[in-house]
C-alpha cells in the first residue's frame, strides 16, 4: 500500500510540475509578444531597423502583430513608390493621420534615392482620435504634438533637396485646412490614410475627390493603414466612397497588395 501512495505521490508531483512549467512558459510567451509590441511601436527604434526589412524579414516574422504591422506597410509602401517610380509620375504626396511621423518618415526612406522633386503633406490635429468608435477610444494616439512630429522629422528626414514636409495642424473636415492643402499642392499621386475611424477616413475621402477629379497623371494610389482593425471602420468608409464616386468619374481600382492590417489599391483614371 505504501509503494502504491509513493509512487501516486511522485506521480501527481511530476504532473503539477508539468503543468506550471506550461503555464510558466505560456506567461513568459505573452510577457515577450507584450514587450515586443510595445518594442515595435517606438518610432526611433523602428527607424534603426528599417535596413532588414525585406520579404524574408517580413515571412519570418509575420505572427507577430505589430512587427508584421510595420515590415507589411512598409513593403506596401515601397511597392507602390517602385511602381510610382516606373512610370515615372509626377506628384505629391499627402498622409492623413500623422501621429508622430512614422508613416512619412518610411515614404523618406524609400525615396531616398529618388530625383523626382515631391512635398509631403502630413494632416493632423496631433490630439488623438477625435471621438469613439467601435474598438477606438476617443483621445487615443494623443501622446504627440506639433513639436513632437517636426522634431522626429527633422532628426530623421533625408533627401530634402528632393523632398520636403509640410505639416498642417487640424481636423481633415476643417476648411481652412482644405483651403491650406489645395493652395500648396494641385497635383497629388500618392495619399497615406493612417486615420484609424471609418468617420475621418471619409472624411478624408471626401478632400481627395477634388485631386483625382483635376489630377495629371492616370494612376494615383491610396494606402489603408488599419484595413484589417475593424471592418465597420476603414473598409467600409472605402466601399461606401468608391461607389459614390463612380457615379461622377469611371475609375478601375487594382488591388496591389494586402497585409493583416493594411491594404494598398492603384486606381487608375479614365
Ligand atoms: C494611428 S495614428 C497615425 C499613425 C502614423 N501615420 C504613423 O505612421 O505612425 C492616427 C492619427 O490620426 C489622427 N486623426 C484621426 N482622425 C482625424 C481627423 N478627423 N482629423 C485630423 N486628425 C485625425 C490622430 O490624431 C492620430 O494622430
Amino acid at each position: 500500500m505504501k509503494a502504491i501512495n509513493r509512487i501516486y505521490n511522485l506521480y501527481s508531483f511530476y504532473i503539477k510540475n508539468i503543468f506550471n512549467l506550461r503555464v510558466l512558459k505560456k506567461i513568459k510567451k505573452e510577457f515577450d509578444i507584450q514587450n515586443l509590441n510595445t518594442t515595435w511601436s517606438n518610432l526611433d527604434f523602428i527607424i534603426q531597423q528599417i535596413p532588414n526589412f525585406n520579404q524574408n524579414f517580413y515571412i519570418v516574422h509575420k505572427n507577430y502583430r505589430e512587427i508584421e504591422h510595420q515590415v507589411g506597410r512598409y513593403l506596401s509602401l515601397k511597392l507602390a513608390f517602385q511602381d510610382i517610380e516606373k512610370n515615372k509620375l509626377q506628384g505629391d504626396i499627402i498622409e492623413f493621420g500623422s501621429f508622430q511621423g512614422l508613416g512619412l518618415l518610411f515614404i523618406n526612406h524609400i525615396l531616398k534615392e529618388s530625383k523626382i522633386k515631391r512635398q509631403m503633406f502630413a494632416i493632423d490635429t496631433f490630439e488623438g482620435l477625435p471621438e469613439s468608435s467601435t474598438i477606438w477610444q476617443k483621445g487615443q494616439f494623443n501622446n504627440t504634438s506639433l513639436d513632437k512630429i517636426k522634431n522626429n522629422l527633422n532628426n530623421y528626414f533625408t533627401n530634402k533637396e528632393y523632398l520636403n514636409y509640410n505639416i498642417i495642424q487640424g481636423l481633415f473636415s476643417d476648411i481652412s485646412v482644405n483651403n491650406i492643402l489645395k493652395k500648396q499642392t494641385k497635383n497629388v499621386v500618392f495619399i497615406h490614410f493612417d486615420a484609424d475611424l471609418g468617420s475621418s477616413t471619409k472624411d478624408a475621402l471626401s478632400v481627395v475627390e477634388e485631386f483625382i477629379m483635376n489630377s495629371n497623371n492616370k494612376f494615383i494610389y491610396f494606402q489603408f493603414d488599419d484595413w484589417g482593425c475593424h471592418q465597420d471602420e476603414v473598409p467600409d468608409a472605402f466601399y461606401l466612397w468608391k461607389e459614390q464616386i463612380q457615379k461622377k468619374i469611371k475609375l478601375d481600382f487594382i488591388k496591389l497588395n494586402s497585409t493583416n492590417l493594411t491594404r494598398l489599391y492603384k486606381i487608375i483614371i479614365n
